[in-house]
């Protein structure tokens, strides 16, 4: 049976009760913690930096799925991979080398990820897919939470899971932005794997029962 994994992201949780919000991810039905890291340069927000994955990376009893929306990432692959990161997203858009990148992820022991933009072809991933455990399809513009989901996602998740499935590749399909209970059953149909959820998760009265729900729904 298909396993999708749910992956509240950190970004919309309360910072100021930030224990309270993680002891919730390891206490509910989520599988992983999704860590959106932004530089300000390769998107236009500035997110969260090392001191504070410190503390969420102290506390999580979850796999680590960070999100570098970042310039030049690859100056930051140890940091990560001593911060306990189990998967280390870095995007297409910012890699002049990812082959390269790819294989330094490894090498420090973690999966690699690639996220794309909205604005960009999954048949650009064929010449690397074999090397990529992970791709994260990006369903909203990155930078902020709370963003409408982009319709044209579903054609991209199609299209990847062909290209994978044509290079007998074991990559797994995320999808982060604007993920609702309203298209996380058609993302999954599609060929998703990962959903990513932010404000939907933590924007609920009830994030726990949101996140049961949400994989009842994948199921
Ligand atoms: C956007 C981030 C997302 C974001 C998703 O740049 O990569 O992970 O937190 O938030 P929602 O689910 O609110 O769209
Ligand atoms: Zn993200």
């Amino acid at each position: 049976m298909k396993n999708t994994l749910i992956a509240p992201s950190i970004l919309a949780a309360d910072f100021a009760n930030l224990q309270r919000e993680i002891e919730m991810v390891n206490a509910s039905e989520a599988d992983w913690f999704h860590l959106d890291v932004m530089d300000g340069v390769f998107v236009p927000n500035i997110s969260f930096g090392m001191p504070v994955i410190k503390s969420i990376a102290k506390h999580a009893k979850k796999p680590l799925d960070v999100h570098l929306m970042i310039i030049d990432p690859d100056r930051y692959i140890k940091t990560f991979a001593n911060l306990g990161t189990d998967v280390l997203t870095v995007h297409y858009e910012a890699c002049t080398h990812l082959h390269r990148t790819l294989q330094a992820i490894k090498a420090e022991g973690m999966q690699a990820g690639v996220a794309i933009n909205p604005h960009t072809n999954v048949a650009l991933l064929e010449d690397t897919i074999k090397d990529i455990d992970l791709v994260c399809i990006m369903s909203v513009n990155p930078g902020f939470g709370g963003q409408s989901f982009i319709e044209n996602t579903y054609k991209k998740v199609k299209q990847l899971r062909k290209i994978i499935e044509a290079n007998g590749a074991t990559t797994k399909i995320e999808i982060d932005g604007g993920v609702t209970n309203k298209n996380a059953k058609q993302l999954v149909e599609a060929g998703a794997d990962v959903l990513v959820a932010g404000s939907y998760v933590f924007g609920a009265s009830n994030p726990t029962k949101t996140i049961t729900d949400l994989k009842k729904i994948v199921l």
